[in-house]
């Protein structure tokens, strides 16, 4: 298990994932359309590591490129996060999104099938846990009705994997779920770069930070929680990472189909991220509370126990890391790349 496909590596998860697959030791191959990335943060991987990078500007749905990639390089793995993830435009563009996440996988699956690669992890999300039913949510809570087609996406392509393995057990397939990945590598040289204006909590604050937005809308202060505004399971994205070095070597002992959460078990409401965030920065986050965001759950927070059982792997960097690390990245880079 040596060498490592990387599918959307240019990305912010992704590119993470590479700085701790290379410092690891593994040898990495990239592939990305860049639909939502530049090919900077591969530069700075390679400026972070001193290792040069084998890249592919192709779409995963592209079976020819995508052969071509297989059988140009060794690969033994492939860890999957090329796709579409924008909540609210996968509403606007269901199609878009079946199409870009549902057929780039499945016949990405057929060309791995077809050169006798069949190791995959795969990005999954607590999304397809819908509002759970208990939290801590354990991998063994059912999964839910999710509330936009992104959601579905992983939902449906967690079976289908599953299926695969099930029929061919000569695949492997492991789906982390990924809890909310916030922060950003501790050299401030790679992070989170989200088009136009951020949907997701942590890169909207600290455009708030920057003075690039006026002021933060907190998404409801009424839900039952300890001070009425939402509750997740933030992780740092280093440590999100460093799950899918720990999920590489479990590829070894050929482990079959595996579903793992990956989140620190610990929730931090919306408020007391903006707090920790003042607090780490040192930099003002004006707010307003505004209407609840449609779809948005209460709670959500991991019971991560499995994968430090089986993994080993255990979250160990706090919101406090998180947060001065995500303002790092920011400040040094207040446009992205
Ligand atoms: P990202 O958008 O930064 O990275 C995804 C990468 O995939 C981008 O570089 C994009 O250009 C590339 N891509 C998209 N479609 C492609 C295609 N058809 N062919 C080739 N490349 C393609 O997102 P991220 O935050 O790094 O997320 C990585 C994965 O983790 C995604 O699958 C996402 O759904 C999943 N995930 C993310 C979160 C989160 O909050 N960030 C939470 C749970 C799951
Ligand atoms: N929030 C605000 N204001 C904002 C943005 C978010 O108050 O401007 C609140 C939300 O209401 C929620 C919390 O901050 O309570 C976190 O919201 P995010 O949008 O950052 O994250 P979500 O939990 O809604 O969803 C994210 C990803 C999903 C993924 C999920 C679980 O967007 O794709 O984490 O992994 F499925």
């Amino acid at each position: 298990m040596q060498n490592i496909l990387v599918t959307g590596g240019a990305g912010y998860i992704g590119s993470h994932t590479l700085v701790e697959l290379i410092e690891s030791g593994y040898d990495v191959v990239v592939v990305d359309n860049l639909s939502n990335s530049s090919k900077e943060s591969i530069k700075r991987v390679e400026e972070i590591t001193g290792y040069s990078i084998k890249f592919y500007e192709n779409d995963i749905a592209d079976m020819v490129a995508m052969d071509k990639i297989f059988k140009e390089n060794n690969i033994d793995a492939v860890i999957h996060f090329a796709g579409l993830k924008a909540v609210g435009e996968s509403v606007e563009k269901p199609l878009e999104y079946y199409k870009n996440n549902i057929s780039g996988t499945l016949n990405m699956c057929e060309v791995m099938r077809n050169n006798n690669v069949k190791n995959i992890i795969f990005s999954s999300s607590a999304t397809v846990y819908g509002d759970p039913v208990e939290v801590p949510i354990t991998e063994q809570t059912p999964k839910g009705i999710c509330t936009n087609p992104y959601g579905w996406t992983k939902s449906m392509l967690e079976q289908m994997l599953t299926d695969i393995q099930k029929a061919d057990n000569e695949w492997n397939v492991i789906l982390l779920r990924y809890f909310n990945p916030i922060g950003a590598h501790k050299s401030g040289r790679i992070g989170e770069d989200p088009n136009g204006i951020p949907n997701n909590l942590m890169p909207y604050i600290t455009k708030v930070a920057t003075g690039q937005l006026e002021r933060l809308n907190i998404f409801g202060d009424d839900y039952p929680t300890p001070d009425g505004t939402g509750v997740r399971d933030y992780i740092h994205v280093v440590d999100l990472a460093k799950g899918h070095v720990l999920s590489v070597k479990k590829l070894i002992e050929n482990p079959g189909t595996k579903v793992y959460n990956l989140g620190t078990g610990k929730g931090y409401s919306v408020l007391e991220v903006v707090n920790n965030f003042i607090e780490a920065s040192g930099v003002d986050v004006p707010y307003v509370i505004a209407p609840r965001r449609a779809g948005d759950i209460a709670e959500c927070y991991a019971d991560a126990s499995l994968a430090k059982k089986e993994l080993g792997w255990e979250a160990k960097f706090g919101i406090k890391e998180m947060c001065a690390d995500s303002w790092n990245w920011q400040k040094n880079n207040p446009s992205g790349y």
